[in-house]
């Protein structure tokens, strides 16, 4: 049976007490954690966000009735306790923060009773992901989960109040909106009023903070939600979150500068991690080629480098055929792995076939210096030995070779230059190494729709000495665009936006749309430059990314307090759901039977 609270008020969370509270009668709320009874004493574990502390029943204190109450106590009951502080008589418990205290109760209230739990409330939990879903209320109870939240909300404020002080206004932006153009999938919703009419769910508030740019609010910033219909990875939700912002007068340099000091506070104040400023940047060109990724992690070495000038002359067909329809040779030297077994090597080429590896060639350099290579026995000794020596290879190193067109080679060898990191344990998650990577590419070629797209979107400025080649080479134009990238993941981006209409009707023509087309969709957004719009550009932070490397966890989902599941369901709530016929008729909308 329930009790009430009423005549009681907490005085204190559990850990808010220490031995400096000794002798003082105290009221504590909160969960049980456990409780055994030991004969004439009950010794429980009380828990709150807090976290535990001990408090111990004895007749002879809380009475026969309470002691009776007491003996019912199971795990996840929810209690009040008032009682005193006292030294613990037992062991001191050096884990435990309260650790050398305890509470003799001397009143005990059952607030709550609670049935046997699906699962355990504890730490590092090897209950399976999909039943602590279910019940994500119980999961949420677990301290691990309660730190990376309490993370969470630190990070939101400190970002608050220091984008406040450096003059940004917070600004929310509407949720029923219209399609936005960050290249996913639209989450839609129908409208009741205009039948067959749907609002989209944005994507990122990226028109609207322009428009905010076009009102002359200078500095805008907001935590904001977003949704994307794609497919769901760990590092991908459906629905997440921004840290969004966007200034005005500015170039990049300047966006640079102020989220630079923003990152070094909020590591600092969080997790006590000291970011060195400035943070190091890199070209998007000078990423690719060293690390075969625009999103390097730069913990690590294992850098690529090319070879296809050592390998053009030679009898190794995969090669030079390679490179003979314009592609590249390039390789990563896995230093000291001359050994690794022929059965974990397989296992590594296996693995780069899902990033569209033909094979990957090897050679192993023995300790007496004679190679074993999946590839000698088409080139002469003087060529090996100048594939070598560009690789930098010395005895008891394993080289890897993929030849391909460029695009193939980069997702061949940075992804494989990730997969031997965790093989040789090389990823250091106290380790926080951030990057700048800059001048991207505007547009990428779509085979599938056989046209340009754009790589950011079609706001973004190109770079100042490439605009000339808009029109005549559009593949090659750099954009002022930029991403920050932390240990491998790509936590944020951003660019200068165009505000000039006769670039911005150029891009929409590069991008294959009619001036009709590109006014249907933006319309508002054009409209607004003729207007008086100041030259512009921001950045947006996903913060679940960030706070999943703070805390580090391997998903966001540990990072979320209600997340959905990679089929985008929501296990808890069984959201998405079938509606009421009614609803559906409304709202003008037919499902047709699957
Ligand atoms: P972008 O599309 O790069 O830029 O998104 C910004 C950041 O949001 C995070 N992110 C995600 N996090 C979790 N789940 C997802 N599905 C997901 N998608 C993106 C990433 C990413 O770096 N409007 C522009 C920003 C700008 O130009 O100012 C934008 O949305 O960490
Ligand atoms: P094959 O001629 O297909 O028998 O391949 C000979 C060797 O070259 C094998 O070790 C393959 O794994 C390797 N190989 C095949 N295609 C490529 C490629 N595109 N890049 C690098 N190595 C490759």
């Amino acid at each position: 049976m329930a009790e009430s609270m009423k005549g009681l008020r907490r005085s204190h969370r559990c850990t808010e007490l220490s031995n400096r509270n000794i002798g003082e009668t105290v009221t504590v709320m909160g969960w049980v954690q456990k409780s055994r009874n030991k004969g004439g004493i009950i010794f429980v574990d009380l828990r709150d966000r807090s976290g535990i502390l001990q408090i111990i029943f004895e007749e002879s204190d809380v009475g026969s009735e309470g002691f009776e109450k007491a003996e019912h106590i199971r795990s996840e009951y929810v209690i009040a306790v008032v009682g005193k502080v006292e030294a613990r008589s037992g062991a001191v418990n050096k884990d435990l923060k309260t650790g050398d205290i305890e509470i003799r109760a001397n009143e005990l209230r059952i607030l709550s009773e609670a049935d046997t739990p699906p699962f355990p409330v504890e730490e590092d939990s090897k209950t399976k992901e999909d039943l602590r879903l279910k019940y994500r209320y119980l999961d949420l109870r677990r301290p691990d989960l309660q730190r990376n939240l309490m993370l969470r909300s630190k990070v939101a404020n400190i970002t608050r109040s220091f984008l406040t002080e450096e003059g940004f206004l917070e600004i929310e932006t509407p949720m029923l909106t219209k399609s936005t153009p960050e290249g996913a999938r639209d989450y839609l919703v129908p409208s009741r009023v205009h039948p067959g009419n749907f609002y989209a769910l944005p994507q990122s508030p990226q028109l609207f903070k322009q428009l905010l740019m076009c009102a002359g609010y200078d500095r805008y910033f907001q935590l904001a939600k977003c949704f994307r219909d794609e497919d769901l990875r760990a590092d991908r939700q459906p629905e997440f979150t921004q840290i969004d912002m966007e200034l005005s007068f500015v170039d990049v340099d300047d966006v640079i500068d102020v989220n630079e000091r923003l990152l070094q506070k909020m590591f600092k104040e969080s997790i006590g991690i000291d970011i060195e400023l400035p943070i190091q940047r890199m070209t998007y060109a000078e990423a690719m080629d060293r690390f075969g990724s625009d999103k390097p992690d730069i913990r690590f070495g294992l850098e690529l480098v090319n070879v296809s000038e050592q390998v053009k002359d030679c009898g190794f067909g995969v090669f030079t055929s390679a490179l003979e329809k314009g592609g590249s040779v390039r390789g990563i030297n896995a230093e000291g792995q001359a050994a690794m077994p022929r059965k974990k090597i397989d296992a590594l080429i296996d693995y780069v076939k899902d990033f569209g590896a033909k094979g990957l060639a090897y050679l192993a350099i023995n300790e007496d210096g004679s190679y074993k290579s999946s590839f000698a026995k088409f080139m002469t000794e003087d060529q090996l030995d100048g594939l070598v020596k560009a690789m930098n290879g010395k005895a008891g190193d394993l080289l890897f070779f993929a030849a391909d067109e460029d695009e193939i080679v980069f997702a061949v060898l940075g992804n494989l230059r990730l997969e031997l990191a965790r093989n040789l344990e090389l990823l250091d998650k106290d380790d926080y190494k951030f990057l700048w990577v800059t001048e991207f590419p505007l547009l990428e070629y779509s085979e599938e729709d056989k046209r340009f797209v754009a790589k950011h979107h079609p706001f973004t400025m190109p770079m100042d000495e490439d605009l000339h080649l808009l029109d005549t080479d559009p593949g090659k134009v750099r954009a002022k665009a930029y991403d920050i990238v932390l240990n491998g993941t790509e936590i944020g981006g951003g660019s200068v936006r165009i505000y000039q209409s006769e670039i911005q009707e150029k891009m929409f023509e590069v991008l294959g749309f009619t001036k009709e087309a590109a006014y249907e969709r933006f319309g508002f957004l054009l409209n607004a430059f003729k207007l008086g719009v100041p030259p512009h550009a921001g950045l947006a932070y996903g913060l679940d990314r960030l706070i999943m490397l703070m805390a580090k966890e391997d998903s966001i989902r540990d990072v979320i307090a209600f997340p959905k599941v990679k089929d985008a369901s929501c296990l808890m709530t069984e959201a998405p759901n079938t509606v009421d016929d009614k609803q559906l008729k409304e709202l003008g909308i037919e499902v047709k039977k699957r």
